[in-house]
């Protein structure tokens, strides 16, 4: 998507060969106009789909999955990464290990907003190592729904993620894939290439 990939050459800070901060637009303050372009481009991607939910995790992936949600007509539902005081019952979790941080977290979502009815659309905005969109999926799988695919804003090619989702068959479509972050220069790959 040639407007991300503006934006990221714009505004995107290297901060190391395997980290990039986009906090100017996409993780703390946010672009409505780039996030929306977003959404509508997800929602065009898998328009055919037959999506009923569009679920991501907070907090981050909560800008692009509304807009998404929006475009494709259906609701948005973010999974909690804490206990919520008013969400307490019929709660599905999963355990997912961040890299980063290097330890476990908790994800949850009530079994009241995902069933066995729903093709679910994962919606993200980095890619990594994947554990996320993996506790994800976890999820819909627990809920007995159907995934669609995984819709992910800035994928890091270098990194494991991509390759992990798309050998167990399931349809990624990333608006811009990094190839490398080496010498403080983004590099995109090919195949995100316009
Ligand atoms: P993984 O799921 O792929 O294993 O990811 P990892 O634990 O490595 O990532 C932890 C957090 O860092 C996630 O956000 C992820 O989106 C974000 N992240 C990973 N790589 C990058 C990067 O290069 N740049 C930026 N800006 N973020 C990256 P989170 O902790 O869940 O936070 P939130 O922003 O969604 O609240
Ligand atoms: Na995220
Ligand atoms: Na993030």
């Amino acid at each position: 998507m040639k407007l991300l990939k503006e934006k990221m050459l714009k505004e995107g800070i290297v901060l190391s060969d395997s980290v990039l901060k986009v906090d100017s637009f996409l993780n703390h303050q946010m672009d409505p106009q780039l996030i929306n372009e977003i959404g509508r481009e997800f929602a065009n991607r898998f328009e055919s789909e037959s999506i009923t939910k569009v679920l991501t995790i907070e907090s981050s992936g909560i800008g692009p999955g509304i807009l998404a949600a929006m475009y494709l007509q259906v609701p948005l539902v973010f999974a909690r990464k804490r206990k919520s005081l008013t969400l307490t019952d019929n709660l599905l979790t999963s355990s997912v290990y961040s890299f980063t941080k290097q330890e476990n977290y908790e994800i949850s979502v009530s079994n009241r907003f995902l069933s066995s009815q729903d093709k679910v659309l994962i919606i993200d905005d980095f890619l990594a190592n994947g554990q996320a969109a993996l506790g994800l999926i976890d999820l819909i799988q627990k809920a007995g729904s159907d995934l669609a695919g995984v819709g992910i804003v800035i994928e890091k090619g270098f990194q494991d993620g991509g390759k992990v989702l798309r050998e167990r068959g399931i349809r990624v479509e990333s608006l811009a894939i990094i190839h490398s972050l080496k010498e403080g220069n983004i590099q995109f790959a090919e195949q995100a290439m316009e």
